[in-house]
Parts: structure tokens; C-alpha cells; sequence
């Protein structure tokens, strides 16, 4: 009974009982033995999420879990599903990241959505390719994107985005289209000719603004010394009369802007960069208007908040990770763009064996980025926002961006704490202050010693020349008494180090 499978289900899973190890089973069989399997998957699944809240957030791994994780050998024959599943219960599922507990506050990583968890499953029994055709899935994406262009705003021709493995892909495909945009507009094509020889294209962002960007921009052969980082003013937004000048002065030296990339909430503190002015210098010089929402797009449902979104419905391209704060499960990002022919100048590539007669005008989604097989994205991404619906997506960023207003009143009353900068979506920077200390080691020093203590989960970064702490919330569940919570867990951990 130890042979596998031609469909890798064996004949010693439940349910199929006195079937011959030599025999394929029926289709009828298979069904039987997965839906055993399945309804124990879903129970382990349920009891995860259940349980999360009264789990420490985090623990490391210990040594010997790690040698069972990391040094297994690909076993022989197949094992069975039961098999499987029992290990899975035992080795994996006891050491998350952590960010689906109410106390995680790492990052930017969001707590799964229970709606896009359940249909998971769903996506891998399909197991299509959204590359593009006449199926489920490219007809649910092209809607799913109209969603969230929807829901923040932006502008949506028919074809004007598609999801992505995150906001890092979602930001090649903006950059690229931008890149060739300026090209072809300048009467080359960069596909066809490459960089060289050419006057250098130069990019412009702030410090705050995420390392994807500068990413992209080495990966797209731009150089990261044709990188320009605008200065900040005191709130971490982009100052638009430096870029104006910078512009100015790199055309003077003979060099080529052709984008310049603001955030709508950075990963250190929230910002959301003006984004109005951004676009009038932006018209200004025939630049594109990049805006990177990958976190904080979602920001603009929040009332009080949406005043510093004004003018992201004037970008060219917007990117903004549905695996962020809407909870769909890992991955899911979305390029969204004003113009959906300039991504597809700069990636369709439609060779005979993938032409596709009945494609209609808008063609494949693979024609607007470089992935070519791509997965069902979409599935998860729509049973998240229908369960939550507009007004759950709104309530959802309306309490994650007030617990990180009370963080910041509380902080600002603590004499030990003192908040970085002001809190416009739901992340707060601040540091621990106490006298006598070495205040940038104490910082540096203070998430990994919060971390291990399991009770909450922080990380830090350097914001003004400064080591901080900083708390971005996504969890629906996050309490006020959690805050309570983190700010003790900091001055515990920090009385020990
Ligand atoms: C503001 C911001 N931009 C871009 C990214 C990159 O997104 P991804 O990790 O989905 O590629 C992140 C990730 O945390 C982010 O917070």
C-alpha cells in the first residue's frame, strides 16, 4: 500500500477503504477521499483562526522544529493526505508571522480575511491560468479591478489594471509603462533600442518613499544614482517646490524626468505626500504621476482623512496591495493605470502559439506585465470585498486609523514616550523615552525584545535621523486595551535590555 497514486490520493486515506494500491481511482473516489481530507482542513483551519488571540503572537522557531521544517528529505513514495494534514497541524501551523493576531503590529501585514481564506481552496481545485481566455477567472478580475479603482477613486477605462503578485510587481509594470511612455515620446521605443545612448531617465521620490521603487528603477536599467530623492517637510510629505526645482535643474544637465513617484501612506509613518500639488508639477513638465498606495490608497474612506488624498485621481498609475489592508490573503497587488495602453506598449508580446482570435479589443492580461502564467488572484480578492462590502471596508479603515490616533494621544500624555510624526492613515511612529538612556540603541534594540516576549508585536525603523518604533494597524479585532498593551510590553521589554 505504499505507492502513490497516479493522482497522489492513497488508497489508506479514509474513505476508500479496500480499493488496490495498483488501481487509478475512480473520479468518485478521489472526491470521497478529498472531502474527508477537506472537511479536516477546514477544521484545522477554523481552529487556527479561533485560537490566534489567546496564542502568543510570536514565537521563534525552536531548534528542533526547525531541523523537521527546513531539513526534510522529498520522501520516497507519496504520503497520504491525512499524513499530511497531521503534520501540518504539528510543524507548521504553531509558528505563524503572527500578523493574525489582534496584537501584531509589524509592518504591513494584515490578518487574513476568513471570506478570501475560505476560497482559497477554490482557486487551486480550478487551478486556471488568468493569463487571459474566455474563463472565470480573467472576467472576475477585470471586475475586481474595477472594484477597487471604484472604491479609492481613481479613474477606470475598461483594461485599466490588473492584480499582481503585490504592489513591488505592480510598481514594475507602472514604471515600465512610464518609461516607455517618455521614450516613445521622445521618438524611440525602449524595447527595441534598450538605455544606451540615451539621455538618462531620472525617477523621483522622497527618502520615505518604499525601496520597491528604487527596485524597479534598477531593475528597468535606470540606475539608482538617477534616482532623486525629494526632500521631506516636517510631517515626511514630499516637498513640491524642491521637486519642481530638481526637475528643473536635471533637464538643465542635459537628463531626462520622466516620473515622479509620491506615497499615499509610507511604510514609516503614514504619509500621504500632496498629492494635488504633486500632479500640477507633474502637468507641468509632462512627467508621469506614479502614486504608491500599496499600503495606504485605502485611506482616502477614512472622512477625516480623505482631504489629503485630493488629486490621486489625477495619477497616471496607482499601486494598491489588496493583501495590505483589505486582508486578502498573500499575494495580491493591483497596478491600476489611467491609460491602459501605455502597459501594453510596454509588454505585449503576442507570439503565434498564445494569439488569441476572440480576445476582444482589450486583449490578455498578460499583454500588461511581464508574467505570463498568473494565478487566480481574483477569486480571493472579490469574496473579500463582497463580504466586507464598501460600508465593512470603510468601517475597517475608519477603526484601524482611530486606534492609531489613540496611540498617538496616548503616547503624547506618556512622559516615557514621544511621538515622530503626525497620523494620517493607521500607522504611528514614536519612540520609548525614558531618562539615563542611550535613546537610538534603546529603539534600535526594542522591537526584537517586544517580539520575543510574545505578548505584542512591533517593529522599528529610523525616521528623521532617528531610531522609532512604529505600530501600523490593519486587525479588525485590535482593541484600545491592546494599546494598553503595547505600550507596557515596550517598557517591560526595554527595563531588561
Ligand atoms: C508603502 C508600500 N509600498 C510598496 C510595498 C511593496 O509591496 P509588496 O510587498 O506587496 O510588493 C509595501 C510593502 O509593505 C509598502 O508598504
Amino acid at each position: 500500500m505504499d505507492e502513490p497514486r497516479t493522482s497522489g490520493v492513497r488508497a489508506d486515506e479514509p474513505g476508500t477503504a479496500g480499493v488496490r494500491a495498483d488501481e487509478p481511482p475512480t473520479s468518485g473516489m478521489r472526491a470521497e477521499v478529498l472531502r474527508t481530507a477537506g472537511m479536516r482542513a477546514a477544521g484545522l483551519v477554523a481552529g487556527h483562526l479561533d485560537g490566534l488571540a489567546s496564542r502568543p503572537v510570536w514565537r521563534p522557531v525552536p531548534d528542533d522544529e526547525l531541523a523537521w521544517i527546513a531539513g526534510q528529505e522529498l520522501p520516497e513514495t507519496g504520503r497520504p493526505l491525512g499524513a499530511l494534514l497531521e503534520d501540518a497541524r504539528e510543524h507548521i501551523l504553531p509558528y505563524p508571522m503572527g500578523n493574525g493576531h489582534p496584537r501584531f503590529f509589524g509592518w504591513v501585514n494584515s490578518p487574513p480575511n476568513p471570506a478570501g481564506v475560505l476560497v482559497e481552496p477554490l482557486a487551486a481545485a480550478l487551478n486556471p491560468s488568468c493569463a487571459g481566455g474566455d474563463h472565470a477567472g480573467p472576467h472576475l478580475e477585470r471586475t475586481v479591478v474595477r472594484w477597487l479603482a471604484e472604491l479609492v477613486g481613481f479613474p477606470h477605462p475598461p483594461g485599466g489594471g490588473l492584480l499582481t503578485s503585490g504592489a513591488s510587481m505592480a510598481t514594475v509594470i507602472c514604471l515600465s509603462a512610464a518609461r516607455q511612455r517618455a521614450a516613445l515620446a521622445d521618438g524611440w521605443d525602449v524595447r527595441r533600442d534598450g538605455l544606451s545612448g540615451r539621455a538618462p531617465m531620472v525617477l523621483y521620490v522622497t527618502e520615505e518613499g518604499h525601496s520597491c521603487l528604487r527596485k524597479a528603477a534598477e531593475l528597468l536599467g535606470l540606475g539608482a544614482r538617477n534616482v532623486r530623492k525629494v526632500p521631506v517637510d516636517g510631517a515626511y510629505r514630499m516637498d513640491p517646490a524642491a521637486l519642481r526645482r530638481m526637475i528643473a535643474e536635471d533637464l538643465d544637465a542635459g537628463l531626462r524626468p520622466f516620473c515622479v513617484a509620491a506615497s499615499a501612506g509610507t511604510v514609516n509613518s503614514g504619509a500621504v505626500d500632496p498629492l494635488g500639488e504633486i500632479a500640477d508639477v507633474a502637468a507641468a513638465y509632462g512627467i508621469w504621476f506614479h502614486v504608491d498606495g500599496a499600503y495606504g490608497a485605502l485611506g482616502v474612506l477614512a472622512d477625516d482623512a480623505a482631504p489629503h488624498y485630493r488629486g490621486l485621481d489625477r495619477a497616471d498609475s496607482l499601486a494598491l496591495d489588496p493583501h495590505k489592508w483589505l486582508g486578502v490573503p498573500v499575494g495580491c497587488g493591483c497596478a491600476l493605470l489611467r491609460d491602459p495602453g501605455a502597459a501594453r506598449a510596454a509588454f505585449s508580446l503576442v507570439p503565434s502559439y498564445l494569439v488569441d482570435e476572440n480576445a476582444g479589443e482589450l486583449g490578455w492580461f498578460a499583454e500588461y506585465g511581464p508574467e505570463q502564467t498568473r494565478p487566480f488572484r481574483a477569486l480571493k480578492t472579490w469574496a473579500t470585498m463582497s463580504h466586507l462590502g464598501r460600508a465593512g471596508i470603510k468601517r475597517l479603515v475608519e477603526h484601524t486609523s482611530g486606534l492609531a490616533r489613540t496611540l498617538a494621544a496616548m503616547v503624547e500624555q506618556a512622559p516615557d514616550f514621544e511621538l515622530l510624526a503626525p497620523v494620517t492613515t493607521s500607522i504611528a511612529a514614536f519612540r520609548h523615552t525614558p531618562r539615563d538612556r542611550d535613546l537610538d540603541a534603546l529603539n534600535r534594540a526594542l522591537p526584537y525584545a517586544v517580539q520575543v516576549r510574545g505578548n505584542a508585536f512591533i517593529t522599528g525603523t529610523r525616521l528623521g535621523g532617528r531610531d522609532a518604533l512604529r505600530a501600523c494597524f490593519l486587525h479588525p479585532d485590535t482593541t484600545e486595551a491592546d494599546l494598553e498593551v503595547l505600550l507596557e510590553e515596550i517598557r517591560l521589554a526595554a527595563k531588561v535590555l
